[in-house]
């Protein structure tokens, strides 16, 4: 019998996070710097073989979804061709996408075709001025025609919004407002320490603070049933569409059932987004590693993992100050 991904705490691993490309063609403050980063060369990058391959040991451990990151995935070249491939890996239930919302309409046209029905969008404000602060790049108009050209085409769309002062506020109540009317459902997020660089301050708006500020405005929200492992508590406003979450990213009080593991785009293998990468698959694989040694690899990172994740406190010394989300792959 094939073993499965199971933790010491009981917890099933059967959801792999996979980024295929660190690059972005966006600049979002919280996730690098303006400039950039020190981008993996071609060489560095796992390769479409190699990222199906590991995909496909995931799955014969236990993994039935796979999301999608980057970076930006569709910056990656041929990742239309590789989404097909992978969509038909025995034991994949799943593939959902996290995207900045820069598909065209013929990607998000095999998508379809391919058979992916999820994808989530990074979009943090509804004001083009504040978005383009927010991302550097002046795309507002086009993300926000590709979340509706998504719902037409039949997608299930989630945004995903990072919350903090100074920068969207006053988008918190508009975007509760965009559900009203189409079946969106909307993430709040609280910042997390991996934004490229040093300057990292513990997050004015936590959780709780979202949540009383929206509850300021609508006296009345009803809480809905959280699918397992999620990492958002789920409400809506009577009467609308779509549903709102909040997401307790940088407070995380999630771990306890998180089913989660994450293959960086070079190789980097994490129990935990907090935690330092536990091995190299990349690095092994290229070094002949049978299929059952880099199984067996695996499962030992598993082994290893704690009940209550990485510390955020200790974050920053333990991957380094210059981690970033599209290194880490969301
Ligand atoms: P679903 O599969 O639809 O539940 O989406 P998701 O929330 O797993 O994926 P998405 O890529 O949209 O992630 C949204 C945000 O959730 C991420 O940017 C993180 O902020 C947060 N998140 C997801 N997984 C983890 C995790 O394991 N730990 C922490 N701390 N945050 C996470
Ligand atoms: N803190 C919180 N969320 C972040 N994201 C990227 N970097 C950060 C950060 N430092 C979000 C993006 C995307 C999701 C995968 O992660 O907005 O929606
Ligand atoms: Fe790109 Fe997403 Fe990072 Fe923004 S958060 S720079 S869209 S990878």
């Amino acid at each position: 019998s094939t073993p499965l991904l199971i933790d010491k705490y009981g917890r099933q691993l059967t959801y792999l996070r996979l980024s295929v490309t660190d690059r972005c063609n966006f600049r979002c403050y919280y996730c690098m710097p303006e400039e950039g980063m020190d981008f993996a060369s071609r060489k560095e990058l796992l390769s479409l073989d190699e990222l199906y391959q590991l995909a496909s040991i995931f799955c014969g451990l236990g993994v039935n979804k796979i999301r999608i990151t980057g970076g930006e995935p569709f910056v990656r070249a041929g990742i239309i061709p590789f989404l097909r491939k992978l969509s038909q890996l025995p034991g994949l239930e799943e593939i959902t996408v996290t995207s900045n919302g820069t598909l065209s309409a013929s990607q998000i046209k095999d998508l379809h075709q391919i058979g992916i029905r999820k994808i989530n969008i990074s979009l943090d404000s509804l004001d083009s001025d504040r978005f383009h602060r927010i991302t550097r790049r002046d795309s507002f108009a086009s993300v926000y025609a590709c979340i509706f050209q998504l719902l037409e085409s039949g997608f299930e769309v989630k945004l995903n919004c990072v919350v903090a002062e100074n920068k969207n506020i006053q988008d918190i109540i508009p975007f509760v407002e965009l559900t009203k009317k189409y079946p969106l459902a909307v993430r709040f997020l609280e910042e997390m320490p991996f934004n490229g660089g040093t300057d990292f301050k513990v997050p004015l708006w936590s959780h709780q603070e979202i949540y009383s500020h929206i509850l300021g405005h609508y006296p009345v929200l009803e809480k809905l049933e959280n699918p397992f492992a999620s990492t958002s508590v789920n409400y809506k406003v009577p009467g609308y569409t779509g549903t709102f979450g909040i997401i307790p990213s940088y407070s995380r009080t999630f771990c306890g059932t998180c089913n989660r593991i994450r293959l960086g785009a070079t190789g980097e293998l994490r129990t935990c987004l907090y935690g330092p990468a536990a091995t190299n698959l990349r690095d092994l694989m290229r070094l002949g590693w049978t299929t059952q040694k880099l199984q067996q690899e695996i499962l030992e990172a598993v082994s290893h993992r704690k009940k209550d994740g990485f510390a955020a406190e200790a974050s920053l010394i333990q991957i380094g100050a210059h981690a970033s989300m599209s290194v880490l792959g969301g």
